[in-house]
C-alpha cells in the first residue's frame, strides 16, 4: 500500500510520500485541514494544548498529544479534534458548555486541550471519581486560571460528584460524538492475553519512499522489520512505536528509515507461564492495566505497587501511546535518563527478551540489556518473576511537582525477609544519580543475614550506602547533595514503610507516609456578595467568549489560514554569552532543501531596533545582533524556509566564528560589584529615625527570575502589504517598531489583534522583535511570512521577571518596631535598562503596607549578560512586597515574636489601617486559633512531617497607565452593538466587563453586544494594556460612549415612550443620528488597596516534598464589575505565585545559556499542585471611584500574596531544624523557590538521625 488512510472527525484523509516524517498530526490538522481549534505550545507533550482523541476501529478512543504523532503513523486511526466534539453549527458538547459556564477559561488558549483530555477520559472510562479525574488531568497546563474552575467543571462528570440540578448523563457522554455509539470494546479484557491489537487492525503493511529520500514502513510482523533492515541497511533507522521519546529527548533529524511497529501483534499483550511475560510494545497504560489485573494472582501482588508507580509516569496521553520498549530504549540511549520502567523492572529482577535477525532470541537481565549493542535488535518482551509473600517491595519517585515530571531521583527496594525479618536477599536500585550507577550491590550484600528493622542495621547500611552511592553533577538536574541525601532518606523511608508498626516510635511513623499520596480531592469556595440592582454589572457571569474558546472557535494570531506562497522564519541564535561575531557561514544552511533566504542586521532598511528610543525605551535593543554579543542565544540572523521545521533546522546549521569571547556576567551579585554595570534608579530618604534600637539585623535576600510560560507562544503572521497578525497588548509600540525598522509609514502597516493567548507582561514589548523580523521577510520576499518562535528559542532568547537582590540593615526595638532601615535593592535588568519603569514600580512597593518614614531606600539598575528582563505580572510589586514581608518575617524570627504582631507593629495605619480589620476577619474565618493549636500538636507528634501556618499582608498601588480608544457602534438594522477598543483581551476579562458595562448603561440585554478585536485603524495609538487597568480604562470608555449615544437618542426616547430599543435606534438612524461613538480614555487610579492571605502547608522532611493544605485569600476588589472573572484573576495569579515560590527554577550554565528551557525541565504548577482547600473572599462594602463603577484593579495584586506559601514552608522547616537542635528563631537563607531540594537541605537532617525508635 502506498497511502496512509485515516479519518479526522469522520472525514477520510489520505497522505502519501509528499509528507515528511517531521510532519505531525498537529501540523496536519492545523495546516492542511485548517482545523485551527487544536492549539500547541511546547511540541514535546509537555503542555496538553494539542491533545486530540484517537481510536482504532476495534479500540476505545484515547487522548494523544497530536504534536507527538507523525502523520505517517496515523494509518487506520479515527481522530476527533475539538471541532468534532461540538461546535456552533451542530451544537456544543456538555463538556464545552460546562467548562465555559464554570469560568474554566481565561485567555482560552489551553481550553480545547482540556476539553479533549476530558472528552477522551470519559470515552475510555465514564465512571471516574472526582479524585481520578483530578489525577488524570496532569497532562494539561493552564497558566491563567489556577485550575480550580477547570477542576470544578470537570469533576461534575464524576460518578461521586455532588448532585446538582444540571444532572449530567455520563452514559450519554461516553458516546462517540462522531458515530453516536458507545465504545464498549475493551481489547485488554481478553482473558488469554496477546490480544490488544485485533486481527482487523492488522493489514498488509505500508512502504513509502518519501520526497525527502527517507523511507517509511508500517509492518505487521517482527520478521518484516528485519526484512526492511536487511534490504535497506541498519546504518540509520528508527522503530516508531509511540514516538513520544522525542518529547523527552528531542530528535533533531529523523534517520533514513522509519519503521512503524505499533501494529505488531507479537509485541503486545501478555501471557503467563511461571513468569509474567508482557509484550514490550505494550503501551504504558496497557502495562498499568495488566499490572492491576495480574496483581490478583498471589505471586504477583507486587504489581499493585507497579500500578501505583506507573500512575506517576509521564501523563495519560503519553502513557496511552508510549511503550515499554520505547522507554527502555530511551534509558539505553541516554543512560542519565531516570527511567521509571527500568527502575521497576530492575528492582524485581525482571528480564528482557531481545530478538535479532532470523528470530534469534536472547533473554538478558536489565543490567545486561544496558550493555547490549541494540543495532538491528528488537525488544520483544519483558519477563516479570513471581514473588511470594517473603518479598517486600517499595518504590519511590521524587518529582519537582506532584505529577507529570521526570524523576529527580527514583528508587526501588526489594527485600526477601524471613519470618523474623532477617534479610535473605535484597535489591537496592536508584535512578537519577549518575549515568552508570543504578544498583547498590555492596549495600545489598551488607544487608544479607541482618535483622532489617533494628537501628544498628539501619545505621550500618546507611554508612555503606553513603560510601557506595555515585552521585554526579548534571545541570539543570538538582544538586548532588540533595540527591545523595534523598537516596539515603528513601532507603530509610522504605524501611519505615515495611517495618511493623510496633517497632517504630510513633513520632517516626510519619516518615512512612508518602506526602503526595495523602492528597485528597481538592475543594474550593468563593465567598462574595453581589448587588442584583446593578446587574448585569456586578453579576457573576461567564466570559462572553468562553464557549468559543472551549470549542476551539476563538481566533488567535497564528490561526490565520495558510496563505498562498507563505514562508516560515526562524531566528539564528548566538552560542556565546559575551564577545563578538567574527564571521557567519551560511553555506550548509542555505543548501538545505527548502531554505529560501538568510538575513542579518545589514538587511534591515531602517533602524536595527524593536524598541525605538523614547518613552519607556531609553535604549535601542537590537533586532539582530550587529557584532557585539550581549547574551547567549541573542538573535543574529533570520532563516527563511518553506516550512517551520526546515527553518528551525537550518537556523542551527548557520555557523558563527566568534572573537574576544568573554565569560558572561549573569549573576547579579557579581555584577553589583562592577560600577560600570550599576546605575542609581531612585532614592528615597527616611523622614524619621527612632532611638530605641534593641537589635540590628543585616541580610541579603535575592529574588529570582520567572519565565512567563504563556500557552500561546510568540507568533506573528505578516501578509505582504503589510498586514500583521500578532500577539501584543501594546499595539502602538509594535506599530512604531515595525514602521521604524522597515522604514515604512505607520499608515501603511495594519496590525490586527483579536485576542492574546496569555501574556502576563511578556507580549507588551517582547513580541516586537519577531514581528519586525517577520515583516522584514514579507517585505524582502514580497510574500506572506509566518514566524513561530519555538518554546526553547523563546525561553533562551527572551527576558523574564527581573531578579533582584536586596541588601538591608534594620534596627528594631523589642517589639520589632523599625527604628531605622537602610535598604538597597539591585535589579538585574539583563543586557539593557529599557522599561526602566520596572524598578520605578518598586519605589511604590518596597515598604509594602508598612510605615516607610524610617526607611532609606536606594534602587539600582544592574546590567548583565542576559536577555533584557521584562514585565511580568506584578512587576516590581512582587519583588517589593515579598522583600518587605521577608524582612518582617526575619524580625519576628530573630526576636521570637509572633510574625503578625511584628507586621501590625509596623503597619502604616493611616494608609493601610484596613488591613488589620481584614486580618481579623480572616483570622476568624480561618479558625486560626484552633488550627494553630492543631499544627503545634502535629509538629510535636511527628518527626518527619511538619506543618507551617502563615498570614501575610500586601497592598497595591495602581500605576496610572493607559491611553485607549473605545469605539461603539449600534446597527440600525437590529439594534445590536459592537465595541472595539485598543486594550487587548489577554484573558483578563476586559471584553466581558466592557459588555456588562455597556448592557448596564444602555439597558439592553448583554447578548446584543459583541466586542471585537483591535486593529490600528479602529484603535490607533493604543497604549499598553497593563498594570491591571485595561479593564477599568475600557469600562470608563464604554460608559463615556454610552453616555454620548444616550444623549443623541434622548429626544427619541422621550417621544417614543413605549418603544423598544430597536425601534428607538431605527428612528434615530432615519433621522440622521450618528450611531457610532468614539472616546479616548486614560484612567488614573491610584488608591491603595489592601489584601491579606493565610496559608497552611505540610512538608516531608525526608524528601522535601510539600503540599499546600489550605489557602484563604481576602482581597479588596472594590465593587466587582464581574465577580467570577475577578475570582479567576485572583486564583490564577496566586497559583502563578505558587509556581514562582515552589517549583519554577531557572538554571543557567556558566556560558549564560538557560538550561531550563523546556517543559521537560521547567515546571509550572499543574492541577494537583494547587491548595487542597482554596478559598477566596472579597472584602465587603468596598468601593473605589464612581468613574470606574467602584471597581479596583485585580489581575496582578494576588501574585504578591503567594509569598505566604514559602513563609509557611519556612515555619515547617524551622520546626524540623529545631529537632536537630537549631533554635527556632535562627533565620536561614533561602534564595530561590522553596523546591524539594531547598526544603530537604534546609531542614538540616542528617542520616544519623534516621531511627526506628
Ligand atoms: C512528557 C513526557 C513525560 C515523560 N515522563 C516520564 C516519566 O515520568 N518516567 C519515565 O520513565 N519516562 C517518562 N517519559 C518517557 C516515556 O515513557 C517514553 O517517551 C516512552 O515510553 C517511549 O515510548 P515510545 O513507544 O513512544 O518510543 P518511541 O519514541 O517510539 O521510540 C523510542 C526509541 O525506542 C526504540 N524502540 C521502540 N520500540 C522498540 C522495540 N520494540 N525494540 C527496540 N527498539 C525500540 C526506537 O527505535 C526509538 O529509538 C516521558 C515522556 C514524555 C514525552
Ligand atoms: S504542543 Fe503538544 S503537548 Fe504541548
Ligand atoms: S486560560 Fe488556560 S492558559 Fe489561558
Amino acid at each position: 500500500m502506498d497511502k496512509i488512510v485515516f479519518k479526522v472527525n469522520g472525514e477520510e484523509c489520505k497522505v502519501a510520500c509528499h509528507v515528511s516524517p517531521d510532519e505531525t498530526l498537529l501540523d496536519y490538522v492545523r495546516e492542511r485541514l485548517g482545523l485551527r481549534g487544536t492549539k500547541y505550545m511546547c511540541r514535546e507533550a509537555g503542555c496538553g494544548a494539542c491533545i486530540v482523541s484517537a481510536k482504532r476501529s476495534s479500540q476505545q478512543p484515547y487522548a494523544v498529544n497530536s504534536c507527538m504523532i507523525p502523520i505517517l503513523a496515523c494509518h487506520g486511526l479515527e481522530i476527533t479534534t475539538i471541532e468534532g466534539v461540538g461546535n456552533k453549527k451542530k451544537g456544543y458538547h456538555k463538556l464545552q458548555t460546562t467548562l465555559a459556564e464554570n469560568n474554566g477559561t481565561q485567555c482560552g488558549y489551553c481550553s480545547p486541550g482540556w476539553v479533549m483530555s476530558m472528552y477522551s477520559l470519559l470515552q475510555t472510562k465514564p465512571d471516574r471519581t472526582m479524585l481520578d479525574i483530578e489525577q488524570s488531568l496532569s497532562s494539561n497546563v493552564c497558566r491563567c486560571t489556577g485550575y480550580r474552575p477547570i477542576l470544578q467543571a470537570f469533576k461534575k462528570f464524576a460518578k461521586d460528584a455532588p448532585k446538582t440540578d444540571d444532572i449530567i448523563d455520563i452514559e450519554d457522554l461516553s458516546k462517540c460524538n462522531i458515530s453516536r455509539t458507545s465504545c464498549k470494546e475493551n481489547c485488554s479484557d481478553d482473558e488469554d492475553g496477546w490480544c490488544v491489537v485485533h486481527e482487523c487492525d492488522v493489514d498488509r503493511g505500508i512502504a513509502l519512499k518519501l520526497k525527502d529520500g527517507r523511507y517509511w514502513y508500517r509492518v505487521g510482523r517482527i520478521e518484516d522489520v528485519f526484512e526492511v533492515l536487511k534490504d535497506k541497511g541498519d546504518d540509520s533507522y528508527m522503530l516508531v512505536a509511540g514516538n513520544t521519546a522525542k518529547g523527552a529527548y528531542p530528535i533533531e533529524e529523523y534517520p533514513r528509515i522509519l519503521i512503524q511497529i505499533n501494529n505488531i501483534l507479537e509485541l503486545k499483550g501478555y501471557v503467563m507461564d511461571q513468569n509474567l511475560i508482557i509484550g514490550a510494545g505494550s503501551t504504558l497504560n496497557e502495562f498499568r492495566d495488566i499490572c492491576m489485573k495480574v496483581s490478583e494472582n498471589e505471586y504477583f501482588r507486587y504489581l499493585r505497587k507497579f500500578y501505583d508507580h506507573l500512575g506517576k509516569v509521564a501523563h495519560v496521553p503519553v502513557r496511552n501511546v508510549g511503550t515499554i520498549a520505547g522507554n527502555l530504549m530511551l534509558k539505553h540511549q541516554h543512560n542519565w535518563f531516570a527511567s521509571d520502567i527500568y527502575l521497576l523492572l530492575e528492582t524485581v529482577g525482571a528480564q528482557v527478551t531481545i530478538v535479532r535477525y532470523k528470530n534469534v532470541k536472547q533473554t538478558v537481565t536489565m543490567q545486561q540489556f544496558l550493555n547490549q549493542n541494540m543495532k538491528g535488535v528488537i525488544i520483544l518482551n519483558i519477563m516479570l518473576p513471581p514473588l511470594n509473600d517473603e518479598y517486600k517491595l517499595v518504590t519511590f519517585k521524587i518529582m519537582p511537582r506532584r505529577l507529570n515530571a521526570h524523576a529527580i531521583i527514583n528508587a526501588g527496594f526489594l527485600f526477601q525477609l524471613s519470618k523474623f525479618n532477617i534479610v535473605r536477599d535484597a535489591r537496592v536500585v536508584f535512578g537519577g544519580l549518575s549515568p552508570s550507577f543504578t544498583r547498590a550491590y555492596k549495600t545489598e550484600r551488607y544487608l544479607l543475614g541482618k535483622d532489617l528493622f533494628t537501628n544498628e542495621t539501619l545505621q550500618g547500611t546507611l554508612k555503606v550506602l553513603d560510601d557506595e552511592l555515585v552521585v554526579e553533577e548534571r545541570l539543570p538536574e538538582l544538586g548532588v547533595e540533595y540527591r545523595r541525601q534523598t537516596a539515603l532518606a528513601l532507603f530509610y523511608k522504605a524501611l519505615l514503610i515495611l517495618c511493623p508498626d510496633f517497632k517504630i516510635h510513633p513520632r517516626y511513623r510519619s516518615g512512612a507516609i508518602n506526602l503526595h499520596d495523602t492528597r485528597p480531592v481538592s475543594q474550593a469556595r468563593q465567598i462574595y456578595h453581589t448587588d442584583p440592582s446593578m446587574y448585569p454589572v456586578n453579576q457573576p457571569i461567564p466570559k462572553i467568549d468562553a464557549l468559543y474558546q472551549c470549542a476551539g472557535e476563538a481566533f488567535y494570531s497564528e490561526d490565520v489560514p495558510a496563505l498562498p506562497g507563505e514562508c516560515f522564519a526562524a531566528f539564528c541564535l548566538t552560542t556565546i554569552g559575551s564577545g563578538e561575531i567574527a564571521s557567519i557561514d551560511t553555506k550548509k544552511a542555505l543548501s538545505l532543501h527548502g531554505v529560501i533566504a538568510f538575513y542579518t542586521a545589514k538587511d534591515i532598511p531602517g533602524i536595527n531596533s524593536f524598541t525605538p528610543k523614547g518613552g519607556i525605551f531609553p535604549e535601542k535593543e537590537e533586532i539582530l545582533c550587529n557584532g557585539t554579543v550581549k547574551f547567549f542565544s541573542q538573535p543574529f540572523g533570520i532563516i527563511v524556509a518553506k516550512t517551520k521545521h526546515i527553518a528551525e533546522r537550518a537556523a542551527k546549521l548557520v555557523k558563527v566564528e566568534y572573537k574576544n569571547v568573554r565569560k558572561p556576567v549573569i549573576d547579579i551579585k557579581e555584577a553589583m560589584k562592577d560600577p560600570n554595570r550599576v546605575t542609581v534608579n531612585s532614592s528615597i530618604t527616611a523622614t524619621d529615625k527612632g532611638n530605641d534600637v534593641y537589635k540590628v539585623i543585616k541580610n541579603v535576600h535575592t529574588m529570582f527570575g520567572q519565565f512567563h510560560f504563556t500557552m500561546e507562544g510568540i507568533v506573528c503572521v505578516v501578509e505582504e502589504g503589510l498586514k500583521v497578525y500578532m500577539g501584543t497588548h501594546f499595539v502602538d509600540g509594535a506599530h512604531i517598531a515595525i514602521s521604524k525598522a522597515l522604514k515604512i509609514d505607520q499608515s501603511r502597516i495594519d496590525i490586527y489583534v483579536r485576542r492574546v493567548g496569555g501574556s502576563y507582561g511578556l507580549k507588551i514589548t517582547r513580541g516586537n522583535q519577531s514581528a519586525v523580523a517577520c515583516g522584514l521577510v514579507a517585505l524582502k520576499l514580497n510574500r506572506p511570512c509566518r514566524f513561530i518562535q519555538s518554546l526553547t528559542d523563546t525561553t533562551r532568547s527572551i527576558g523574564k521577571r527581573l531578579t533582584c537582590t536586596n541588601d538591608f540593615e534594620v534596627g528594631v526595638n523589642k517589639n520589632g518596631v523599625i527604628q531605622y532601615m537602610n535598604y538597597d535593592m539591585y535589579h538585574n535588568f539583563g543586557c539593557s535598562v529599557n522599561e526602566n519603569l520596572l524598578s520605578g514600580l518598586v519605589t511604590d512597593a518596597f515598604f509594602n503596607c508598612y510605615d516607610k518614614s524610617r526607611w532609606n531606600y536606594n534602587g539600582y539598575n544592574v546590567v548583565t549578560n542576559l536577555p533584557k528582563n521584562t514585565w511580568f505580572r506584578a512587576p516590581g510589586n512582587l519583588e517589593g512586597v515579598s522583600n518587605a514581608e521577608l524582612i518582617m518575617e526575619q524580625i519576628s524570627y530573630e526576636l521570637s515574636l509572633d510574625p503578625v504582631e511584628v507586621r501590625l507593629n509596623n503597619l502604616d495605619r493611616e494608609q493601610y489601617g484596613d488591613i488589620e480589620n481584614m486580618y481579623k476577619r480572616l483570622k476568624k474565618d480561618t479558625d486560626y486559633n484552633k488550627r494553630r493549636m492543631i499544627v503545634n500538636k502535629y509538629n510535636k507528634a511527628n518527626r518527619w512531617k511538619k506543618r507551617g501556618l502563615r498570614f501575610s499582608f500586601s497592598k497595591w498601588n495602581s500605576s496610572p497607565l493607559g491611553n485607549f480608544n473605545v469605539l461603539l457602534c449600534v446597527y440600525q438594522g437590529d439594534g445590536t452593538v459592537v465595541i472595539s477598543h485598543g486594550a487587548i483581551e489577554i484573558g483578563q476579562g476586559t471584553n466581558t466587563k466592557a459588555a456588562q458595562v455597556c448592557a448596564y448603561s444602555l439597558k439592553i440585554p448583554i447578548e446584543k453586544i459583541q466586542v471585537k478585536g483591535c486593529d490600528t485603524t479602529k484603535g490607533p495609538n493604543s497604549d499598553q494594556a497593563a498594570a491591571s487597568l485595561a479593564s477599568q480604562n475600557v469600562a470608563v470608555g464604554v460608559q463615556k460612549c454610552c453616555k454620548v449615544l444616550l444623549e443623541r437618542l434622548e429626544s427619541f426616547r422621550k417621544e417614543m415612550v413605549d418603544a423598544t430599543w430597536e425601534e428607538i435606534v431605527k428612528a434615530a438612524y432615519l433621522d440622521g443620528v450618528d450611531l457610532q461613538v468614539e472616546c479616548h480614555v486614560s484612567v488614573k487610579d491610584s488608591e491603595p488597596y489592601p489584601y491579606t492571605v493565610f496559608a497552611e502547608v505540610e512538608i516531608d522532611v525526608l524528601t522535601g516534598e510539600s503540599e499546600i493544605l489550605r489557602v484563604d485569600i481576602l482581597e479588596d476588589v472594590g465593587t466587582s464589575v464581574s465577580p467570577e472573572i475577578d475570582i479567576g484573576q485572583i486564583e490564577g495569579a496566586f497559583i502563578m505565585g505558587v509556581g514562582y515560590w515552589t517549583s519554577e527554577r531557572l538554571t543557567y550554565a556558566d556560558t549564560g545559556e538557560l538550561l531550563t528551557n523546556r517543559t521537560w525541565n521547567l515546571h509550572v504548577p499543574l492541577c494537583t499542585d494547587i491548595p487542597q482547600d482554596f478559598r477566596v473572599y472579597f472584602k465587603e462594602n468596598s468601593y473605589s471611584y464612581a468613574a470606574i463603577m467602584g471597581a479596583k484593579a485585580v489581575g496582578e495584586p494576588p501574585l504578591c500574596l503567594a509569598i505566604c506559601v514559602p513563609l509557611a514552608i519556612r515555619e515547617a522547616i524551622s520546626e524540623a531544624r529545631s529537632e536537630c537542635g537549631i533554635p527556632r528563631n535562627q533565620w536561614f537563607p533561602i534564595d530561590g523557590p522553596s523546591s524539594v531540594d531547598v526544603i530537604a537541605l534546609s531542614t538540616a537532617t542528617k542520616k544519623e538521625q534516621f531511627k526506628f525508635h
